[in-house]
C-alpha cells in the first residue's frame, strides 16, 4: 500500500457553509484528501473528513494541521469559516464585535500558524489561503464594523504570513470576494441586495464558483507559483486597487 502521506491533503475551515463546500468538492475531485472543518457538521463522505471544531481555539486548530500532515502530504489550508452580522453602525454591540473579530480574524490566525509550522516542518512547501472580503476594503453601511475591521486584519495577516512563509516555501495569499449569491446573502435585505449589485460594473452579485475558481488559483502551486502575499479582489470591479 502506498504511504498515505503520498496522497495530497488540504484543510478547509468552514466547509460546512457555501464557499468551504464547494471548495471541499472542488478539492476531492482532484483526488486531495481533505479534512473539511466546522463548526457545525459536516457529514463524512469518501475522500473528506469531518473535523467539528471552532476555529478560535487554538489546541484544536493545531490538533487538526499535526493530523492532516501526519495522515497526508498537506499541500493547502483554507481560511474559510467566518461569520457576518447586519445592522445599524450606529447600534453596533460590543459583543458581536468580539465574536467575529475572534471568528473571523483571530481564526484565521490559529489557521495559518497551524499551517505553516506544519508545512515547515514537513519542508515540502504549500499553500495558504484566506478568505479576505471587499468590505475588508471598503467598510460598508448595513454590516457590523467588525466585520470590514475584521477582514482587513485578514488581508494584514496574509502579507505577514507571506513574508514569513516565504521563507519556507509556504505561500499565504487571500481572495477578496464581494457579496456572492448564497446563504451570507441573505443576511442582507432584498434593496440592499440591489444596491451592492448596481455597485458593481457587472451589475450582479457573485457567485460562489467564481469565488471558488480564485481561490484554486491561488492554491495552485504551478499557476500562482510566484504570488505570495496578494489580496485577489472576486468583486466584478466594484472596487480595483491599484
Ligand atoms: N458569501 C459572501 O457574500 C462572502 C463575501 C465575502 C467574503 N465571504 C467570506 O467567505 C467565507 C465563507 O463564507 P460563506 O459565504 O461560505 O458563508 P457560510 O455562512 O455559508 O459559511 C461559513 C461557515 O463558517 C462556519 N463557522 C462559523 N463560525 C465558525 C467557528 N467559530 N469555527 C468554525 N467554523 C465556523 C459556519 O458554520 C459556516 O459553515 C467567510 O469567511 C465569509 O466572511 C463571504
Amino acid at each position: 500500500m502506498a504511504d498515505e502521506r503520498g496522497q495530497p491533503g488540504a484543510v478547509i475551515t468552514g466547509a460546512a457553509g457555501d464557499l468551504g463546500g464547494a471548495l471541499a468538492e472542488s478539492f476531492l475531485a482532484d483526488g486531495f484528501s481533505v479534512y473539511g472543518a466546522d463548526i457545525a457538521e459536516i457529514a463524512p463522505q469518501n475522500g473528506l473528513t469531518p473535523v467539528r471544531l471552532d476555529v478560535t481555539d487554538r489546541t484544536a486548530v493545531f490538533a487538526l494541521a499535526e493530523r492532516a500532515a501526519a495522515e497526508t502530504a498537506l499541500a493547502v489550508w483554507i481560511n474559510g469559516a467566518g461569520i457576518v452580522a447586519t445592522g445599524r453602525i450606529s447600534e453596533a454591540a460590543p459583543e458581536v464585535w468580539d465574536r467575529v473579530i475572534a471568528v473571523n480574524l483571530t481564526g484565521s490566525f490559529h489557521g495559518c500558524a497551524a499551517a505553516l509550522t506544519v508545512m515547515a516542518a514537513a519542508g515540502r512547501g504549500g499553500r495558504i489561503v484566506n478568505i479576505g472580503s471587499l468590505s475588508g476594503q471598503l467598510g460598508g453601511l448595513g454590516v457590523h464594523p467588525a466585520y470590514g475591521a475584521s477582514k482587513a486584519g485578514v488581508h494584514v495577516l496574509t502579507k505577514s504570513y507571506a513574508l514569513e512563509g516565504g521563507k519556507h516555501g509556504v505561500a499565504c495569499n487571500a481572495v477578496a470576494p464581494g457579496v456572492l449569491e448564497g446563504s451570507m446573502a441573505g443576511e442582507f435585505r432584498p434593496d440592499q441586495l440591489e444596491n451592492i449589485a448596481r455597485a458593481s460594473p457587472m451589475r450582479r452579485l457573485g457567485r460562489m464558483d467564481e469565488a471558488v475558481e480564485a481561490v484554486r488559483f491561488l492554491a495552485d502551486p504551478v499557476r500562482a507559483s510566484y504570488l505570495n502575499g496578494v489580496i485577489l479582489p472576486v468583486n466584478g470591479g466594484a472596487y480595483m486597487p491599484g
